[in-house]
């Protein structure tokens, strides 16, 4: 297992979309490894293959506090959403920022386990928001890009900044 570096916004890279998976293979699953292994250590309840610079449909999840719920959603779908909720968003790619997004409140989702086996999910609240932050992912979206001009502009003047002191 390996520690994966995560791309940062504004990364071009995180404006990839991602390409299907079409065999969920040793490859794929050693993938799965090393995401999970990067998320737990960050620690982050989510993260997108394009995240880790892989631009493949593949996202893992998990928002337990015992960190022993890992869902591994491949070439996930959005069959049907419903509702809506308005909960602050955080992002490994967007160290440190925390802002208030709207989503559906609940999605039922179809995707492929690790295995391949096809199957279907219910979600809401905290796993629904998740597993919608992922996919956005997968189509090159970040969260701040839901927010206003002004407020992306204050979070690009604190990445920067944090940047520097970084250096
Ligand atoms: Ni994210």
């Amino acid at each position: 297992m390996a520690l994966l570096p995560i791309l940062r916004y504004p990364d071009p890279r995180l404006h990839k979309v991602a390409a299907k998976i079409t065999q969920v293979d040793d490859n794929i699953r050693k993938l799965i490894k090393d995401m999970t292994e990067t998320m737990y250590a960050a620690p982050g309840v989510g993260l997108a293959a394009t995240q880790v610079n892989v631009h493949k449909r593949l996202i893992i999840v998990d928002i337990a506090e015992t960190r022993d719920q890992l869902k591994v959603l491949i070439n996930p779908e959005i069959l049907d959403a419903s509702g809506e909720a308005d909960c602050e968003e955080g992002c490994l790619s967007v160290p440190g920022i925390y802002e208030k997004v709207r989503r559906a409140e609940r999605i039922k989702v179809s995707a492929q386990d690790q295995d391949g086996k096809l199957f279907k999910l219910d979600a809401e609240g905290l796993l629904a928001v998740c597993i919608q932050h992922e996919m956005d992912h997968l189509e090159g979206r970040v969260f701040v890009e839901y927010l206003s001009r002004l407020k992306q502009q204050r979070i690009m003047a604190r990445l920067r900044k944090q940047e520097r002191a970084a250096m």
